[in-house]
């Protein structure tokens, strides 16, 4: 059996990964030596996720927390994917390896987070470029780089479109409001959901906070935000993979979560801009215009250099283990 212990110490590093709307979708379990992740779909998102594509996402960066994770308590992970009649399994083997390097990323892990402030218009340096494209090293999966104000120009408006179909959409702003938590105390006492003060507003509780998201908050004020945001980028990137399934989203969320953790150690902060990903009309759109056919895009990136801000909550972690599996 695997030590409690370890196991313990990978779930905490896997849990600290990003997932769509903080819903943290996974749960953990183990056998001899073997650590298993799993979806919970109760923690999906039937609107702004309906085919778990980004659910998938999030896991697969919780693998590769794992997986990092392991290799720095001295094991060899195996990664396996298993699918069957909608049963979704991810397995990681473990062998111990006492010769085993510790993986230079693990100490990024406590660090990273998804950074929506505004951020400095610096390039990247042309090495850090490189760098970040080798973290996104699995077959099928691509990183493709929008630099400076032009190439950035050509993004914008799918990115705008997407936002507005969204924020128009009265289901969506629904299952929104049900992830926000709009006080520290929602947020510590749930453990999970966009806490308000990561988000950049200001801490109001629930009544008021909802109240303001219906009804001032309009897919104009969002279109300003993210034009202001966009003014502020230097460098975008989209990762994509070459097909569109749970074995590819998985992978997806592995190279990202690479990826992630290199521009921390770069000092250099990401957040998402995801709705032309979520879209599925302006997904289409942006893969038949933006020269890449063939490859579906996943995830949409902003990259720059700001401050740091407050880390959001995480569940409890016997919350999310299961014993006897
Ligand atoms: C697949 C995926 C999609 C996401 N999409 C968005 C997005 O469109 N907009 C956004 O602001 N954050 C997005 N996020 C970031 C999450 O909201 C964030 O990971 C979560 O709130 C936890 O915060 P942390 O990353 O700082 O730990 C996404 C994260 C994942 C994994």
């Amino acid at each position: 059996m695997i030590p409690d212990e370890l196991f313990l110490k990978i779930v905490r590093s896997a849990v600290k990964a990003p997932s769509v709307h903080n819903a943290q979708p996974w749960l953990f379990s183990r056998s001899d030596d073997v650590f298993f992740i799993l979806p919970d779909f109760q923690r999906a998102l039937p609107v702004a996720d309906p085919q778990h594509r980004e659910l998938f996402i999030s896991l697969g960066c919780a693998v590769e927390n794992a997986m990092i994770a392991a290799r720095f308590y001295g094991y060899v992970p195996a990664f396996h994917f298993d699918s069957c009649n909608n049963r979704f399994m991810i397995e990681l083997s473990l062998r111990k390896d006492a010769n085993q390097a510790a993986p230079e990323l693990f100490s990024y892990i406590r660090y990273r987070q998804t950074n929506r402030n505004l951020y400095d218009d610096i390039t990247i340096p042309h090495d850090d470029g490189i760098a970040l494209k080798s973290a996104v090293s699995l077959p099928g999966n691509d990183v493709t780089f929008y630099s400076g104000e032009e190439e950035i120009r050509r993004l914008t408006p799918y990115i705008l479109d997407a936002g507005s179909i969204q924020m128009s959409d009265p289901a969506y702003r629904r299952e929104l409001i049900h992830w926000m938590r709009f006080s520290q105390h929602e947020a510590m006492r749930k453990g999970d959901g966009l806490y308000a003060t990561c988000m950049g507003l200001p801490p109001l509780g629930r009544t008021a906070g909802s109240f303001l998201l219906r009804n001032w908050v309009t897919a104009k004020s969002v279109e300003k935000r993210v034009r202001k945001q966009l003014d502020n980028t230097a460098t975008m990137a989209l990762i994509t993979s070459a097909k569109d399934d749970p074995a590819h989203w998985i992978e997806t969320g592995i190279c990202f979560q690479r990826f992630a953790l290199t521009a921390t150690r770069l000092n250099l902060n990401h957040s998402f801009m995801n709705a032309p990903c979520q879209v599925p009309e302006v997904r289409a759109a942006m893969m038949n215009e933006m020269a890449v056919e063939g490859a579906y895009p996943q995830l949409l990136i902003r990259l720059g250099y700001s401050d740091k801000i407050a880390y959001p909550f995480r569940r409890r972690i016997h919350d999310v283990i299961i014993t006897n599996y």
